[in-house]
């Protein structure tokens, strides 16, 4: 036996026994004759004292940080403890030790404060998962895949594995391709989700199934997003919405009390797709906080059942609010008493190329009830007030306006709200907060292509109140500019995300299962006959062979745990993650293959 202990286990009870560990050397401090080394593994770490015996024997062998140790000594009481250390009561009073390996100096300090930078962490990865701080991460996310199957599987719902190498499945993005040697000029696609496989499952009649599963999309990365990426994927027959939100409801609230241990007692909100956009500007709120949007002016063909919060209309006057198609407002509590310099630097903030405005007016309604706005000279003290009591404002808040064309303004407001709710301190870590979006738009217009795209997937059924559109109305567009004129722009979805503070942490619909509006949703995409047969031909087969009614949901099981963890990358929770030009450092993949490689698969590369 390599051990008997590992190095978190032995305690102040344990003094005087014997004990055997094995581990990576920490920390190597001499103090005169004795050193102390912290050996660390997996479970914690324990200091060792090595006497001056064992310490002269050290002279002629030195040790070296991350050194392998295997060591056999007697459990003490130690004199000066750590109380910051589980095993911080105790040490080992070394006998005799053996280097079972050495290793070379580690190109950064393996400690939850690491000086390693993000690009030397990856390339050593192997290193870096040493570190406390990775190390619980991983253990969080085995946390989540554990209470995720426990509740899937008290439910009835059964895993089963599905492909990874498909035909395309269209989820938004780009197909990773893989050649095939044995079908000259052939290609493979990963799946970017087992969307249709889990539908064929249903029309076999497995009713619940779920995978915990790696899906692959060659899309432009950020902090929440990898090319390969892991859903906990599921899909239920003879369900409605309602039976879908209960269920995952339950497993969203299951995994916060097993892995998090809080009691989500409370239902889970519900917002509709519009009211998210009209009040937030986004269809994934962070609903930790309010700073809801005041709606000044806005398009009607944006919100045609909305009206403006400020009844009058507003003012005239002001050239950028006249010429604006979008004006909005939030009131941002307590910073009535910004600096010019702080607004000036907020201004600054909406000006950066990623909001993209021209310009932030602002209304300061100090808390003696003074009113003073960055457009004085245009509106007078009664305007202003409007303005104030169309955005909620109190005494003490400051009210940020900006004005511009619909789709920009509104999102950078978005912007705008969340960074003070950020910078209030608003966006707590330790607050969970979830939220239902419903009813999405059926379809989105793409302006590239001039055609309709389905806005989650080709599968998710249109509310039944909506199908008469879509089978009675052409999905002819005249022109661009009239797109949100036409009926389609209108149909609703059976389509439904989670949102958990602010960020989407899954998405699911209720799935067309009849074949004659399957096609029809085919030819609205713009696709011909002959291509949704060389496509889907084996799901509109299926189709034919009573299928049931069914639909379903997949989590972002690495977002999930990265927000459960309190950090906004995902990339901490991946054991090998890609970087943001989707390579993985430490592999140095992707990398060019052997000609050899190239010829089997029939592959001549352009410039070769
Ligand atoms: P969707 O495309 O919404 O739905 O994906 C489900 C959830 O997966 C997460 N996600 C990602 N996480 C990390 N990196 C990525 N690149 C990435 N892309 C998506 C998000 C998202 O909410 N087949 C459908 C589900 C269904 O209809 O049942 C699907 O894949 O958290």
């Amino acid at each position: 036996m390599y051990r008997t202990h590992t190095c978190g286990a032995l305690r102040l009870q344990d003094s005087g026994i014997q004990t055997t560990l094995a581990g990576w050397v920490q920390t190597i401090r001499k103090f005169g004759a004795i050193t102390f080394v912290d050996l660390r593994d997996r479970y914690g770490i324990t200091q060792l004292l090595l006497g001056e015996a064992l310490t002269k024997q050290l002279e002629e062998n030195p040790l070296g940080r991350e050194f392998v140790l295997q060591v056999t000594g007697t459990v003490q009481e130690r004199s000066s403890k750590n109380p910051a250390l589980a095993t911080g009561d105790i040490e080992v009073n070394a006998t005799s030790y053996t280097v079972l390996n050495k290793s070379a100096t580690p190109p950064f300090t393996i400690q939850d404060d690491t000086d390693g930078g993000d690009d030397i962490r990856m390339k050593y990865r192997y290193l870096d998962l040493r570190r406390n701080a990775v190390k619980k991460n991983l253990e969080l996310r085995y946390a989540v895949n554990r209470a995720a199957r426990n509740y899937l599987h008290g439910q009835g719902f059964m895993d089963i594995e599905t492909p990874f190498l498909i035909k395309s499945t269209p989820e938004g993005a780009r197909d990773f391709v893989v050649p095939s040697r044995m079908n000259e000029g052939q290609f493979y696609a990963l799946p970017q989700s087992p969307q249709t496989f889990k539908q064929l499952l249903m029309v076999s009649g497995y009713d619940r199934y779920y995978q915990i599963v790696k899906c692959f999309r060659d899309e432009d990365l950020r902090a929440d997003r990898q090319p390969e990426f892991t859903q906990i994927d599921c899909e239920m027959s003879f369900v409605e919405q309602e039976d879908i939100l209960e269920m995952f409801e339950g497993l969203i609230k299951y995994i916060f009390e097993e892995v998090k241990g809080i009691a989500y007692t409370e239902k889970v909100e519900r917002m509709s797709w519009e009211d998210a956009m009209w009040q937030y500007g986004n269809d994934k709120p962070d609903i930790r906080f309010g700073m809801k949007i005041a709606n000044l002016k806005f398009p009607g063909y944006a919100f045609p059942s909305k009206q403006p919060d400020l009844a009058e209309g507003l003012p005239q006057g002001f050239k950028v609010f006249d010429d604006a198609e979008t004006v909005v407002a939030i009131s941002v509590p307590g910073c009535s008493e910004y600096s010019r310099k702080q607004t000036d630097e907020l201004t600054d903030w909406v000006k950066r190329p990623q909001i993209g405005m021209k310009g932030l007016a602002f209304i300061k309604y100090a808390a003696d009830g003074t009113v003073k706005s960055s457009f004085d000279k245009f509106y007078n003290e009664a305007q202003l007030k409007s303005i104030l009591n169309a955005a909620a404002a109190s005494p003490g808040d400051l009210v940020l306006i900006l004005a511009g064309t619909e789709e920009r303004t509104r999102k950078a407001m978005s912007e705008l709200r969340l960074e003070m709710g950020k910078r209030l301190g608003l966006r707590k870590d330790n607050e969970f907060k979830l939220l239902w979006v419903l009813d999405f738009p059926l379809f989105e217009y793409s302006e590239e292509d001039n055609r309709w795209v389905a806005r989650h997937h080709p599968f998710t059924s249109p509310k039944p109140s909506d199908i008469d559109i879509m089978i009675s109305t052409s999905p002819e567009i005249k022109d661009a500019a009239s797109y949100l004129a036409h009926p389609y722009a209108s149909i609703k979805a059976n389509a439904y995300d989670m949102v958990l503070n602010g960020n989407e942490i899954g998405g699911g619909s209720i799935r067309i299962f009849q074949r004659s509006l399957q096609e029809k949703m085919f030819t609205a995409l713009g696709m011909s006959h002959d291509e949704a047969l060389h496509k889907f031909g084996f799901l509109l087969g299926a189709f034919e062979y009573g299928a049931p009614p069914h639909g379903g949901i997949a989590f972002g099981f690495d977002r999930l745990c990265a927000i459960l963890g309190g950090s906004e990358s995902i990339r901490d929770f991946i054991a090998f993650p890609k970087n943001n030009s989707g390579r993985d450092v430490m592999l140095d993949a992707p990398s060019s293959i052997d000609v050899k490689q190239l010829e089997e698969l029939s592959l001549i590369l352009k410039d070769q």
